[in-house]
């Protein structure tokens, strides 16, 4: 028989990065160095005291039976960071651990959006912003981010009509893949802004630890009035190395966060005790390597947007994320294809910008995973083709 699959599917192709990965695979096997700037995996490992709390929990049978809820010390922690980091003062009931940011927003808009339901996304933007929404049939409504505005939304300048549609809006500074933050009087607008029309504010707050230039992560919730309307997505992916753990949380207004815990009970049953215990390990620790980290992706930064400079390659430094963010070289139309050129000539894997909505074609996104010297010998690759003349 043939399998009719559901017409959402279509949205989910591979495409091209499974032909950029084959094409990876097959370089790699005719022993071609690869430098995969590509994915965003953070390349360093947790704290030590993070994995020993992890294995630790690990050893303990009580641990292995349904989590169904968060434990009391981990949401503590959060309302502990939360209260010094960003000196944001939350309840109890203002916060919950979702499965990573990733999870978090593709599912947030089910308790919020009918379809219909206008969500306003940044383009460009990290996927899930678009993917999430559109799985509940709400219609995607793009605001664009160019050079020419800073890289923030025109808040003024959006239609009347079709803002009064609008449920939610997904923000998200450090942004990925731009690289842009935004300035506290942008946030001092938007809230108030959004308040005024009716508009939920959903704030992805990846990145508030991987700044660079001595600016200041922050939190959205620290506006007054934002907890009437906006919550958070604050994730120990890329602040503490713990990725592979999924485990980030959603903060602020309490009865968006009380729905969603409703909705997330009937899709599963809580993280994995250990993994909550590490979590618990990494939010009451020491930032030490939080900063350290930070300072390294800073020095990858300048080694890949100065170095590409160096060689002719106008590239603005990241002000924020793990990324550096690109136009492709005037003589390229096609990201897709620069990306697969690079590769092939250089061996540098990066991601071409248009998987990241309309406004990132003829861009493509770095990512820091790699150390100093392969990022200068990734630069000294580019260097020696033709592809900047
Ligand atoms: C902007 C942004 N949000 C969320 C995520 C995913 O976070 P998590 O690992 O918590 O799902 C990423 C990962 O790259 C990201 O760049």
């Amino acid at each position: 028989m043939k399998i009719q699959f559901a017409d959402r599917m279509k949205d989910y192709e591979e495409g091209i990065f499974q032909v950029l990965n084959e094409k990876k695979t097959q370089m790699e096997q005719q022993g071609r160095k690869i430098y995969n700037l590509s994915v965003g995996t953070p390349d360093f490992p947790p704290e030590q005291h993070v994995m020993d709390a992890v294995v630790q929990a690990a050893q303990k049978p009580e641990n292995y039976k349904y989590a169904l809820a968060d434990i009391p010390e981990l949401i503590e922690a959060v309302i502990e960071r939360y209260r010094v980091r960003y000196g944001v003062e939350l309840a109890k009931d203002e916060v919950m651990s979702v499965y990573g940011s990733q999870e978090g927003i593709a599912h947030i808009c089910m308790t919020l959006c009918n379809p219909g339901d206008c969500v306003l996304v940044p383009d460009p933007g990290y996927p899930i912003f678009g993917i999430g929404p559109s799985l509940t049939g709400a219609q995607i409504v793009p605001y664009a981010l160019t050079q020419e505005n800073g890289y923030l939304p025109d808040l003024e300048g959006m239609d009347e009509q079709m803002l009064s549609r609008v449920k939610c809006m997904i923000v998200s500074y450090p942004l990925n893949p731009v690289c842009k933050t935004a300035p506290d009087s942008f946030y001092e607008k938007l809230v108030p802004w959004a308040a005024k029309h009716h508009i939920i504010l959903i704030h992805d707050n990846a990145y508030s630890d991987i700044i660079y230039d001595g600016r200041e992560g922050k939190s959205i919730l620290r506006i007054p009035g934002a907890k009437e309307i906006a919550v958070e997505f604050y994730s120990l992916s890329k602040s503490f190395n713990y990725t592979g753990a999924r485990m980030s949380f959603l903060a602020g207004n309490r009865e968006i966060v009380a729905n969603f815990k409703r909705f997330r009970s009937q899709i599963d049953y809580g993280t994995f005790l250990p993994v909550q215990y590490g979590a618990v390990a990494a939010l009451t620790g020491s930032d030490r390597m939080v900063k350290e980290h930070c300072a390294e992706y800073q020095r990858r930064r300048d080694a890949l947007c100065g170095g590409l400079r160096n060689i002719g390659w106008q590239i603005e430094d990241s002000e924020g994320t793990m990324f550096a963010w690109a136009r492709i070289p005037d003589k390229y139309d096609d990201d897709v294809n620069f990306v697969m050129e690079l590769l092939e000539k250089t061996g540098v894997l990066c991601t071409p910008g248009s998987s990241f909505g309309s406004l990132g074609r003829s861009h493509v996104r770095f990512a820091l995973t790699l150390p100093v010297e392969k990022i200068r010998e990734a630069v000294d690759a580019i260097a020696h083709t033709d592809m900047l003349a």
